[in-house]
């Protein structure tokens, strides 16, 4: 059979990793997916930058939308950040030109994620985001997949690896927020623009995508109580310890009487739960569903490995996936069919 021919906008931490997963692991992935997966195509700002790998034999694009739109793929994976253009034009353009899309924008799903899922049903292509939500962890797939018919009463988590990264080194190795904060940008768990990890935006675009996928409604990113851990001291997390808690800075959706509540904030939670054992880069999302009952989901957060494994894990399923087969839609349910968000009153 043919081999799914891929493109891949970014080659930064993620990009990168992801770059090598695939072409070290070539073989391995032919005979799981039945087939080849090649990249054709990269596009990234800076075309001499050294990257630990040689582009030989790979079509380079300096603009991400040309390379949607004209490059010779079958999926166009979208690994550059940002809310909007490059990364939205380039989504849209391949979506519209009938290419699945994978992505691990979860500032662009927030605000534009209803429009690009509606987009790929109607061209019959995937647009797959495991990445977006906690890094590694498979909870898109749980949320659209295996607990299909659930009904969420609740749904929280710690989905920021950096904050929580942030927190357990000042708690555990009582560093400043300032070293701690730069230790995570070393380590490729930040964001470009690190005031989306420390203030709570980058929780509350995560959070307001599993809302989306818990409850069956539109994603209403500006509905997010948000705060976040910007004021969080040493002599907090030393204060917190002493009453036997830790801090986290947790997202939270659930349905109430009225509606949907959505926020972030950093939370105490007592030094026996099983949430305050999640530490360092490590995330958690804990699910209560009526007919599974409670699910508790860790593992790593952020980094680049951590999170081109759940990238590739998208993108393997669209090279198993077989010709002419309905694909299930983005969003748990057909996009035009989410309900408004219900905001509790
Ligand atoms: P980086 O900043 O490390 O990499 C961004 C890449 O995009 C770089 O290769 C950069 O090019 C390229 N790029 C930026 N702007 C443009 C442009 N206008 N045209 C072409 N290429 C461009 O980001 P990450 O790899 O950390 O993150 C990528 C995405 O994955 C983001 O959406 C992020 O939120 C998400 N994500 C990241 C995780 C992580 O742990 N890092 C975890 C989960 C999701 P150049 O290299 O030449 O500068
Ligand atoms: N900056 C994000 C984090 C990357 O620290 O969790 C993973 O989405």
């Amino acid at each position: 059979t043919d081999a799914l021919k891929i493109g891949i906008a970014g080659l930064g931490t993620v990009g990168s990793a992801l770059f090598r997963a695939i072409t070290t692991r070539h073989n391995m992935l032919a005979d799981i997916c039945g087939r080849e997966i090649v990249i054709t195509a990269v596009s990234a700002r800076s075309r001499n930058r050294d990257r630990g790998f040689s582009l030989d034999g790979v079509n380079w694009y300096d603009d991400p939308v040309a390379m949607a739109r004209e490059a010779d793929i079958d999926v166009f994976v979208e690994l550059m950040g940002g809310e909007g253009d490059p990364a939205l034009a380039a989504a849209t353009a391949a979506l519209a030109a009938g290419r699945h899309v994978v992505t691990a924008n979860k500032a662009m799903l927030a605000r534009h994620g209803v429009e690009l899922a509606k987009l790929a049903e109607s061209n019959g292509v995937l647009l797959n985001f495991e990445a977006a939500v906690a890094g590694g962890i498979p909870v898109i797939k749980a949320m659209r997949e295996s607990l299909t018919g659930n009904s969420v009463q609740r749904i929280y988590g710690i989905l920021n690896g950096t904050c929580n990264y942030i927190l357990t080194r000042m708690q555990r190795d009582n560093l400043g927020f300032a070293e701690c904060l730069a230790e995570a940008q070393r380590l490729g768990y930040a964001e470009a623009d690190p005031a989306f990890d420390i203030e709570g935006n980058d929780t509350a675009h995560k959070l307001s995508i599993l809302t989306s996928l818990a409850f069956g409604t539109q994603i209403a990113a500006d509905e997010v109580y948000v705060e976040g851990i910007t004021n969080i001291s040493i002599d907090d997390i030393h204060a917190a310890d002493e009453l036997g808690y830790r801090i986290k800075l947790l997202g939270v959706a659930l349905k109430t009487g009225t509606g949907i509540e959505q926020r972030v904030h950093p939370t105490m939670v007592p030094k026996g739960s099983m949430i305050a054992q999640v530490e360092g880069v490590t995330n958690a999302v804990t699910i209560e569903a009526d007919i599974l009952g409670e699910l508790m989901l860790s593992g790593p957060g952020a980094g680049g490995d951590a999170t081109a494994s759940a990238v590739l894990g998208d993108v393997a399923d669209i090279a198993k996936s077989r010709p002419g087969h309905q694909h299930a839609p983005a969003l748990g349910r057909p996009a035009a069919k989410l309900e408004p968000y219900q905001r509790a009153q």
